[in-house]
């Protein structure tokens, strides 16, 4: 088999809510190809439980959203960035409603559309709009059904990319050309070429060794731009779920915080609510609050996990609202109408990412981010409850609208070369990429975690760099898999997490070290610049352009 050439207008790297809205909103005009390293729904939008935060009804208003979004993010989300998202909020939600998503209804809630609104952590007001407890399903199902169907949309399951095919053209500036993609199945990288690339590849919580996200969570979308020279930032801050379901074969199911919203109590072992002595807002305080005094409890009490409590609710108001959660719970045992939940906190979503404006514009041109693995600066330091499905859905949009403003102008995709296998042959070892693995995970979770120290993160530094030098090797002389691509973008991921850990010397929103327990005066975003774009090329694999 050889590899093949691919051409679309626009490459969509990614099929979860951020990279199908994209797609579907570009698909009317032109020639669409999106990638997914496994079936199209394997990303972290299936999985997402509680909700969209948007502003539909009339006690609500977009000025408290963008307020509530400010106070979580603790004094570093973008304003401009805030109010463009948050104020694009309704329109999206009715696109989807359009699409056919079937919001969870009200009847006796009059205002609003009829559809009844949750509350999560830092909301002030009911403002989810939901699913019952399995939102994600219902939207990823209905995108995908829609991207299915679409004449102008190709889509590339089990296809990963590897790397972005960039170029400078004479007397140009260095833009992007398409990428090269391993077809999982074939086992071949093919070329893709486009005028424009996006990159919706989610968030990287896999870097920890406990988890809500699925496997595919590697951060392949910010590293894969590091290498091609574009700013990533905030990196420090990955938001840390506070309930996961405690249990040996549960693979952290989530616990959505929306229980906490209809009134379910965090309690001790000995069924003691704690909460309200760490914060007013008790069980509804921000994330970054609640994990780390569920951390905090569990470490003074040697807990290995701790409980949520539902069981004071009406039994049927529990099951309608949380059918998901309480079908899956019976299946461990764990009636929630009744029993205690067991949970513990688990990395949940990476609120740094790769650098974009408000049209989704990388450094890189022709590039675009958007979803999880972007920063734009709605998130700040923490992100607040369901922002993020919102901010894919609005991202997604306004990306693609600025590719189709330019797209007429854009230079045709240059010829890149083949990849290269000559001197590589398949490995011999895959325990060296599992074992590297998961001690990247572990380190990361014991380390890098909930609460940090300097010295910790001195030393998860040096295990970062023994395993880029053994990983860029292992790269150099091994065909590709996806295991070794998720685990190459996995080590760079975690450098920059560290990296700017190590930075940030104050503690703020997801951001705790016991070293600096204080907040600076000044709030300010780490920003890493790649040290220079020649010196981190590929060592090996053909970026050279001809044509
Ligand atoms: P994803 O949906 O994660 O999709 C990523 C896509 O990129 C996948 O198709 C994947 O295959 C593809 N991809 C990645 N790397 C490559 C590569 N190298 N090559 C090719 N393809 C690649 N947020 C909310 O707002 N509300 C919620 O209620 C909520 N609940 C959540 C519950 C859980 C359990 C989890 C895990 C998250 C939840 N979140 C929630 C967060 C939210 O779901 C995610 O932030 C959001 O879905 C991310 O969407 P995305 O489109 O950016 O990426
Ligand atoms: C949840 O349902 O608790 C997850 C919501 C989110 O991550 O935004």
């Amino acid at each position: 088999m050889s590899p093949r050439r691919i051409q679309a207008d626009v490459l969509v790297i990614g099929s979860g809510a951020a990279g199908l809205t994209a797609a579907l909103a570009l698909a009317g005009h032109c020639k669409v190809a999106v990638l997914s390293k496994g079936k199209l729904s394997n990303g972290s939008t299936r999985w997402a439980q509680g909700g969209i935060a948007a502003v539909l009804e009339a006690e609500d208003s977009i000025e408290s959203h963008i307020e509530d979004t400010l106070i979580a993010g603790a004094g570093l989300c973008d304003e401009a960035a805030v109010r463009f998202i948050v104020s694009q909020g309704e329109a999206a939600i009715d696109r989807l409603i359009e699409a056919g998503v079937a919001f969870s209804k009200d009847e006796a809630h009059e205002d609003g559309y009829g559809y009844h609104l949750t509350r999560e952590g830092g909301h002030s007001h009911r403002r989810i709009i939901h699913v019952d407890d399995a939102t994600g399903a219902a939207v990823q199902e209905t995108l995908e059904e829609q991207a299915r169907r679409h004449e102008n949309i190709s889509l590339y399951e089990h296809h990963v990319c590897v790397d972005l095919i960039t170029h400078r053209l004479v007397g140009g500036e260095e833009r992007v050309h398409g990428a090269y993609v391993l077809d999982r199945k074939r086992r071949e990288v093919d070329v893709f070429s486009a005028k424009a690339v996006v990159l919706a590849t989610g968030g990287a919580s896999k870097v920890y060794l406990y988890t809500s996200n699925p496997d595919g969570a590697t951060g392949d979308g910010m590293a894969i731009a590091w290498r091609a020279g574009c700013r990533v930032a905030n990196m420090e801050f990955n938001q840390f779920h506070p309930t996961c379901l405690y249990h040996p074969r549960a693979k952290s199911f989530l616990i959505t915080e929306a229980m906490r919203g209809e009134g379910a109590h965090l309690k001790l072992p000995d069924g003691t609510r704690f909460m309200p002595k760490f914060d007013d807002r008790a069980e509804l305080a921000p994330r970054d609050i609640v994990a780390r005094a569920i951390d905090h409890e569990m470490k003074r009490l040697g807990a290995d996990h701790l409980y949520l409590d539902i069981s004071h609710r009406p039994q049927d108001f529990i099951i309608s609202h949380f059918p998901t959660i309480y079908r899956r719970c019976l299946d461990f045992g764990i009636d929630i109408t009744k029993d205690q939940i067991p949970i513990v906190p688990a990395a949940h979503y990476t609120c740094g990412g790769v650098v974009t404006d408000l049209d989704g514009q990388t450094d890189l041109a022709g590039l675009y981010a958007i979803g999880e693995c972007s920063q734009t600066g709605l998130h700040g330091a923490n992100r607040m409850a369901s922002n993020s499905l919102l901010e894919c859905l609005v991202m997604g949009s306004a990306a693609s609208q600025h590719i189709l403003q330019h797209l007429g102008g854009l230079p045709d995709p240059l010829q890149a070369k083949d990849w290269d296998e000559s001197r590589v042959r398949d490995s011999d070892e895959e325990v060296v990429i599992t074992h590297n693995w998961q001690e990247l995970r572990r380190f990361m979770w014991d380390y890098v975690g909930i609460v940090r120290t300097s010295k910790r993160l001195e030393r998860a530094q040096h295990r970062v760099d023994l395993l880029k030098s053994e990983v860029e090797e292992f790269y150099s002389n091994f065909r590709v898999s996806r295991d070794l691509l998720e685990l190459r973008n996995l080590i760079t991921v975690a450098d920059l997490i560290v990296r700017s850990a190590m930075a940030r010397q104050e503690s703020r929103g997801l951001h705790f070290t016991k070293d600096f327990p204080e907040k600076s005066e000044i709030a300010r975003d780490t920003v890493l610049t790649p040290p220079e774009r020649a010196s981190i090329r590929l060592s090996r694999g053909p970026v050279a352009v001809s044509g």
